[in-house]
């Protein structure tokens, strides 16, 4: 594998989540893998699990890490071309990008979505013009439109704990103070539509994702209905998708935050959140702190997830 930026790189789903499951029964099994090599980290935006997930996935293969947390250190990079840079941004990302090349053998990128065009959003200008400069393959630590190594991990968690075949899965919008990316709920949309999982998106009316993400699932905009028989309940929370709203909060309605009453509609449905989650807003106390969460053993899953891409990225260097 040369790039990781969606499900379609990683090929058939069912022999990597076999992979996921080999690696964590021993995951120094590979640990010559990595030597000599060099990870390079780069964030343009705040991160906790995937900063240490991800770096402890390298350092299982062996692999040396450098994280460079651009807001915090590095010159201000400016992004478009043609800008006379007369302003506050002393460095080109198109400088920047081959200069950090020279110093690794792999890059992940973490680069959120600005909300200020949709186009340059969702054509994914960051994370692709790392792909076009740096000489490097290149992976997503989550960028404008999608998160793949979080869907990844919410995938094995999923084929952990399932009791059935094909369980349904319910992705529910929640509440949120701040207007945040489609990245996560794209992705594990994404994700879920290569299943045979039997895949619900509830939301309020105007938070539609972009079509090419919810595909096939079904759309239920009565909450309360979608929970019915559900075996696993995805909650987040993401800004509005469609125009001329793209980027805006339209409702910050706390009858969507998912609480006991709900999670009793459903199978007795594990809970997942990709974490940080805002208690009391996406979803109480009780419920996050309940037997049925699953929100740790999920993040727990990014170290594998992240392993194993890693790990096919380095035997096709
Ligand atoms: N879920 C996730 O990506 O967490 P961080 O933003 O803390 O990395």
């Amino acid at each position: 594998m040369r790039n990781f930026t969606c499900v379609h790189d990683l090929g058939d789903l069912n022999k990597a989540v076999k992979e996921a499951f080999e690696i964590k029964k021993d995951r120094f099994k590979h640990v010559e893998l990595g030597r000599n090599k060099t990870l390079l980290m780069i964030f343009f935006n705040s991160s906790l699990r995937t900063r240490l997930s991800t770096q402890k996935a390298a350092m299982n293969l062996g692999m040396n890490t450098i994280v460079l947390d651009i807001n915090q250190g590095a010159w201000k990079l400016e992004t478009e071309r043609g800008v006379i840079m007369d302003g506050d941004k002393p460095e080109h990302l198109l400088e920047a990008i081959p200069v950090m090349g020279c110093y690794c053998d792999i890059i992940g990128v973490r680069s959120f979505a600005k909300f200020e065009n949709k186009e340059e959003d969702y054509t994914e200008m960051v994370i692709n013009q790392f792909i076009k400069y740096s000489g490097r393959p290149v992976f997503s630590m989550e960028a404008a439109t999608r998160h793949p190594l979080q869907s990844f991990a919410d995938l094995i968690t999923i084929e952990e704990y399932k009791k059935t075949a094909r369980p349904k899965v319910v992705l529910t919008w929640a509440p949120h103070p701040r207007a945040l990316p489609q990245a996560v709920p794209n992705s594990f949309a994404e994700w879920m539509n290569e299943t045979d999982y039997d895949f619900v998106i509830t939301h309020p009316k105007g938070y539609e994702l972009a079509p090419e993400f919810s595909g096939k699932a079904k759309i239920e905009y009565d909450q309360a209905k979608a929970f019915e028989g559900a075996d696993f309940i995805y909650a987040k929370n993401w800004a509005a998708y469609a125009d001329p709203n793209y980027g805006q909060i339209l409702s910050t309605d706390r009858a969507w935050t998912v609480d006991e009453a709900k999670m009793k509609l459903t199978n007795n449905a594990y809970f997942m959140h990709c974490l940080p989650v805002r208690r009391n807003m996406i979803v109480t106390d009780d419920v996050i702190e309940s037997p049925q969460s699953i929100v740790i053993q999920e993040a727990a899953n990014r170290e594998i997830s992240a392993q194993v891409v890693l790990k096919r990225i380095l035997e096709g260097l």
